[in-house]
């Protein structure tokens, strides 16, 4: 039997979480190799993904590394056009919505390999968002559409895409949640391994996970300075710990902007960025979560854990209907009544959601393995 080649893309944190699940369904029958655009680097952003979620050792490495969105766009499209022509697969596999992801479709697509995208077809219409445009323009060049919620396949219909592209499968995330989550350990473990020179105690179900990057949310002062001092007069006002893990462009814009003051709280509790396994596991033992990421809405919807959205719109619409996901954008009003809300412990409805059940990345492959056979 003909043995097909495949080719998968990562570049960024969240690609990595996304990958592991595909990898370990892909069978036999599909030789496999990973290539890593080097978007992200760091021990923190980066090889500790590697080890926790066993991810093979990528086969090529392009070390693109940090710079302007033209200068990440333009190194990643042409060390993947290199690797294409080499190893030239029957198909690449992207995921997500990253400068990466577009890139090496982009490749792809100019070489007639035929693409399939994770997370298909989600929406922020919200198009200063770098990630909204990585999104669209992805889809509308890949051939198989992996969607995680109905509301994608919309998306993808209302912009004129084929049905037959389409695929509803769940999503990848919770596979990889479901697979790493430890219901059994305590926040205060999680932090004594991570920092044990750190002096203070965390209390299940007591303590908020607040993460922050967006470039909207970290790269103004104005904007930086108004969420951050949000969050202290949360803490203050609920005498609840925040716990803040630090992304590099977030920690460098502190900096810059000289904002480290409204942090020096005994209360908010600043460290480096954390590995997937630790991450869950703190959203699991959280009160709540506060965030601008698109995966951690996810996380905690999964996980019955509300979460409040610091940004103006969410293309997961599905977890404010089963979740319970408040997006509040930078509006102080709705950011207090959220936070009133679940610290008032107000009784909230969780919902079980269309397939986000673990069992996405064989429903993938499965489809992958049938469209290679019958092209
Ligand atoms: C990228 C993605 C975003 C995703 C996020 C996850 C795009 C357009 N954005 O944003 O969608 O949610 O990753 O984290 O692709 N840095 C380090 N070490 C690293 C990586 C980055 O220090 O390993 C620093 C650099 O100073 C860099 C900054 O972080 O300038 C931002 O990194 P970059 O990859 O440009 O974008 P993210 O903000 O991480």
């Amino acid at each position: 039997m003909k043995k097909f080649k495949c080719l998968c893309v990562v570049g960024t944190r969240p690609n990595f979480i996304k990958i592991a699940p595909i990898l370990r369904a892909i069978d036999k029958s599909l030789y496999v190799k990973l290539l890593h655009t080097g978007q992200h680097y760091d021990n923190f952003m980066d090889r500790i993904f590697f080890r926790e979620l066993s991810i093979k050792k990528p086969d090529f490495n392009l070390g693109v590394g940090s710079g302007s969105h033209s200068y990440q766009l333009a190194k990643i499209t042409l060390g993947v056009e290199r690797i294409l022509k080499k190893y030239k697969p029957h198909i690449v596999i992207v995921v997500g919505d990253v400068n990466s992801t577009l890139a090496s479709a982009l490749v792809a697509k100019r070489m007639n390999i035929p693409i399939a995208h994770v997370e298909s077809g989600l929406r922020s219409f919200d198009h200063s968002m770098p990630e909204e445009t990585n999104r669209i323009l992805t889809d509308h060049i890949s051939q198989l559409l992996f969607t995680t919620e109905k509301s994608a396949n919309q998306n993808l219909k209302n912009e004129g895409i084929k049905l037959n592209r389409i695929y509803f499968v769940g999503n990848i995330m919770i596979d990889s949640l479901f697979y790493h989550l430890n219901k059994k350990i305590t926040p205060q473990k999680i932090i004594q391994k991570l920092f044990p020179k750190k002096k203070f105690e965390l209390v299940k179900n007591n303590y908020v996970l607040l993460t922050l990057h967006r470039p909207q949310n970290v790269d103004k002062k104005e904007q930086l300075k108004f969420i951050l001092n949000e969050i202290k007069k949360i803490s203050d006002k609920f005498k609840i710990k925040i716990l803040f893990p630090i992304h590099p462009r977030t920690k460098r814009n502190i900096k810059r902007f000289n904002l480290q003051n409204i942090l020096n709280n005994k209360r908010i509790i600043c460290l480096s960025p954390i590995g997937y396994i630790d991450t869950i596991n703190l959203i699991y033992n959280s009160k709540f979560i506060l965030t601008d990421s698109g995966g951690m809405q996810e996380e905690a919807a999964t996980l019955k854990k509300p979460c409040v959205t610091l940004r103006q719109s969410t293309e997961r619409p599905i977890t404010i209907k089963y979740g319970s996901n408040f997006v509040v954008g930078s509006n102080s009003s709705k950011l207090n009544k959220a936070v009133n809300t679940i610290m008032s412990n107000a009784r909230i409805r969780y919902g079980r959601i269309p397939l986000w059940d673990g069992k996405t990345a064989e429903r993938i492959v499965k489809t992958i393995m049938r469209y290679l056979k019958e092209a």
